[in-house]
């Protein structure tokens, strides 16, 4: 937790409301394996991390409610009795569509004011908008005793998503950012919603981030499309989700289905089969295993479900070249972002230098290299 962002929220908001507010922090997550398996009612492993957006929330006696959003320097203000999806891309969408998938729950919300501020960089696949979403919803719990479980917290955050920003995101991002653990990442049944923790030390080994500094544009769209062909597929097996599904089950269908999405449904098979792999080794400490299925989840994002982009190819890439990187991949929903990988500790500074230099040359922008820890989900800052 950041508690430099928590004392900025803290005093912006004494100094507007001039009242103490509650103060919230809420994650962003990695994850080491399991992606675009989460709406595929599958297998992930992400963990919460220390970065992420912190939020400070009040009642409001003034009729409307505001949200101050500091990194932005943007804020609005709002009706509750009025709230409906902002222009696309907006931030505002994110607390207007928490608080409208409370109220569809027939709870009452009243008015408050909320300022907050993050320091995870947008785009870079770590989930900010989770943790904003997680961080609103807590809030908002805690002001008004809405006695809402911390499932039903990250399924209103995940609505909020889908009705509000239009992305038909799956429960992971919310999950981590809710439930993480310190130390520990967390291996999650999307289907039943639960999770076993896994303490994460890898001894001589650390994972490492390193951010493309890109977003590329359409990847909400790409990333709908990609779920609707998933969904069409485990249709036409007759099973509720991929993850019902098996290789051998989804060559019935061969013919029927176009080649590219072949490629995607059996992506996600294999990807789920690797997640509870990874599972397994980090559990027999086989971190060159762990690796491999690292790597070949990146081929798979990248070859068959069509994700990935340049940028994080060349990273992956730079990462194969180095004997020291056991794995690297795309992490998040992909067409930029980060990878993550898995990495000796005593060479992780040279290699991000390395991959920096490397990146510099054939892109002429600049990555950003990140260590993080694993840490708890959303909370209240006493
Ligand atoms: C985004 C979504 C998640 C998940 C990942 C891909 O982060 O929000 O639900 O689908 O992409 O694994």
């Amino acid at each position: 937790m950041s508690k430099t962002l928590i004392k900025e929220v803290k005093s912006k908001f004494l100094e507007t409301f001039k009242v103490a507010p509650l103060l919230i922090f809420s994650p962003g997550r990695i994850n080491i394996i399991g992606e675009h398996t989460d709406y595929n009612d599958g297998f992930v492993f992400p963990a919460a991390v220390d970065k992420g957006i912190a939020a400070a929330i009040q009642k409001s006696n003034t009729g409307n409610c505001t949200a101050i959003a500091l990194d932005l320097d943007s804020a609005i203000k709002f009706e509750l009795d009025k709230l409906k999806p902002s222009k696309e891309g907006s931030w505002e969408n994110y607390v207007f569509g928490v608080v409208a998938e409370i109220q569809n729950r027939n709870k009452v919300v009243g008015d408050f004011n909320i300022i907050f501020k993050g320091n995870i960089p947008g785009g870079a696949g770590m989930s900010s908008s989770a943790a904003l979403e997680n961080s609103v919803v807590f809030g908002l719990n805690e002001l008004f005793d809405l006695e809402l479980t911390k499932t039903e917290m990250i399924l209103i955050s995940q609505k909020a998503e889908h009705n509000y920003v239009g992305v038909n995101c799956g429960i992971m991002d919310q999950y981590a950012s809710m439930f993480g653990i310190k130390d520990n990442a967390l291996h999650l049944d999307c289907r039943t919603i639960t999770s076993k923790p896994y303490k994460i030390d890898f001894k001589d080994h650390q994972l490492m981030l390193i951010n493309t500094n890109v977003k590329h544009s359409l990847s909400d769209s790409a990333y709908n499309d990609r779920r609707s062909a998933c969904e069409s597929i485990s249709e036409l097996l007759g099973v509720k989700a991929l993850r019902d599904a098996t290789k051998e089950d989804l060559e019935t269908v061969i013919d029927k289905v176009t080649p590219s999405n072949y490629q995607k449904a059996l992506y996600v098979i294999q990807e789920n089969t690797r997640t509870i792999k990874a599972a397994k080794a980090i559990e027999n400490n086989d971190l060159e295993l762990l690796g491999s299925l690292i790597y070949q989840s990146h081929a798979g994002l990248s070859d068959q479900y069509k994700v990935s982009c340049d940028e994080l190819d060349f990273l992956v890439a730079q990462a194969k070249k180095n004997k020291n990187v056991l794995g690297a991949r795309m992490m998040g929903g992909g067409f930029g972002g980060c990878t993550i990988n898995l990495i000796k500790k005593s060479e992780a500074k040279a290699f991000g230098k390395t991959a920096s230099i490397a990146y510099k040359n054939k892109f002429d922008k600049e990555c950003s290299v990140y260590f993080i820890e694993l840490s708890d989900g959303t909370h209240l800052v006493k």
